[in-house]
């Protein structure tokens, strides 16, 4: 740590002087941010998500996403010029780098919360009420969201015709690493195994796959358990967008409410559990399914017209904030971050 601290001494002797001097942190910087939309817009990313870097050289966001005016730093010295900074919750958490609480921040500088996971897993978030000004996690009530995936309309419309019937040696597979017994996912695969045979993957049973191995046994499968490992608004991730629908599977969905997943995920491509009165009739329901080739395929169909986009890289998700920037309130505070996260109340389906 002692290597960061003189860094930190020389930034703020240098920048601090030189902020109060050329009006910085006066409003004289303001007509700017209104006048033309051709601004860049900086954003600092305080640390990298997991520790994990990535190259930022160049024009990263009009390179890589054609995202123009966009200037995606990771050096702490531009912290006087930023708009944007960004601070990864997980780093945080567990103390691994901490909040700049003690140099003062530019007016119209705004500090993002960004995290990708579910509410249970984002720790205690009590202690930053009154720091942040705007959040980026995949809700879409985020100021910015990012979630695992979304739908895009195609341009012209797909000739899907395959039978996706064929080549399926299994009805039902599930991949699961962290089987907890209370979790209600786990629930609902042991009510459902007693009417359907379920092949079972993951670390949990020791039938561990490789990453190179995961889509292509799940595409031998009719159905595929797409069960989210914490319930919670919006939280529907690359189990669906990935493993279901690039794996060619039906997905099962387990997760938010049904109208959540209606509101987001291409219609007619996935079953929801609610949808069932019992776990025994949905697995009647599956049996029947993957006898009738044409129904079957019509959860298919939806690939005419829809194609998923996912995210997975951080440098998209965070030159997304420039995209939203403009529209972004000019002024805003989280006075109670943690009510935000844990809301269900605005639970807009
Ligand atoms: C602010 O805090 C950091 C780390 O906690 C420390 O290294 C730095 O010296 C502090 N700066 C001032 C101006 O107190
Ligand atoms: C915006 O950033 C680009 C790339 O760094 C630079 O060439 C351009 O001059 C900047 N524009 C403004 C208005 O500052
Ligand atoms: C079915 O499996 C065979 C043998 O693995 C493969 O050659 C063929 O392309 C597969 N068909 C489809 C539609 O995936
Ligand atoms: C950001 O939040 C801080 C802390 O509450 C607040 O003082 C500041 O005015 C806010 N800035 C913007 C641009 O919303
Ligand atoms: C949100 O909903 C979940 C599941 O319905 C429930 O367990 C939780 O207590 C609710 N949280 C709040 C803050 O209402």
């Amino acid at each position: 740590y002692s290597h960061p601290s003189v860094c930190w001494r020389l930034v703020i002797l240098c920048f601090l002087p030189l902020c109060l001097f050329s009006g910085w942190l006066s409003s004289s910087v303001k007509p700017l941010h209104h006048d033309s939309r051709s601004r860049n817009v900086t954003v600092l990313l305080w640390h990298w998500p997991f520790s994990r870097s990535f190259s930022l050289k160049g024009d990263v966001c009009w390179d890589l996403y054609r995202i123009p005016h966009c200037i995606l730093v990771d050096e702490r010295s531009y912290f006087p010029s930023a708009d944007v900074v960004v601070f990864h919750n997980r780093e945080l958490q567990v103390g691994l780098h901490k909040l700049p609480t003690n140099i003062s921040r530019p007016s119209s500088q705004k500090w993002a919360w960004m995290s990708l996971e579910a509410p249970s897993h984002n720790g205690n978030l009590h202690k930053y009420a009154d720091i942040f000004n705007m959040t980026i996690t995949y809700r879409r009530d985020a100021d910015v969201s990012i979630p695992y995936g979304m739908l895009l309309r195609r341009e012209a419309e797909e000739h899907v015709n395959e039978d996706n019937s064929v080549n399926k040696s299994s009805l039902v597979c599930w991949v699961i690493s962290n089987y907890k017994s209370h979790h209600k996912r786990s629930q609902v695969y042991n009510n459902l195994r007693a009417s359907v045979p379920v092949v079972v993957y993951g670390r949990w049973t020791k039938n561990r796959l490789p990453s190179s191995e995961l889509l292509p046994t799940i595409s031998r499968c009719y159905f595929y358990l797409a069960f989210e490992n914490s319930l919670a608004k919006d939280y529907i991730t690359e189990k669906l967008w990935r493993n279901a629908y690039e794996g060619g599977a039906l997905p099962i969905v387990l997760g938010p409410p049904l109208g959540n997943y209606k509101a987001v995920a291409p219609p007619h491509s996935f079953i929801h559990v609610d949808e069932f009165a019992s776990l025994n009739e949905m697995g009647k329901y599956l049996q029947q399914l993957a006898e009738d080739k044409k129904r079957y395929n019509e959860y298919f169909t939806w690939k005419k017209q829809w194609k998923v986009k996912r995210y997975t890289d951080w440098r998209e998700r965070l030159c997304n904030i420039c995209s939203k920037y403009n529209s972004l309130p000019k002024h805003k505070v989280y006075s109670d971050l943690d009510a935000w996260v844990n809301a269900n109340t605005s639970l807009n389906i």
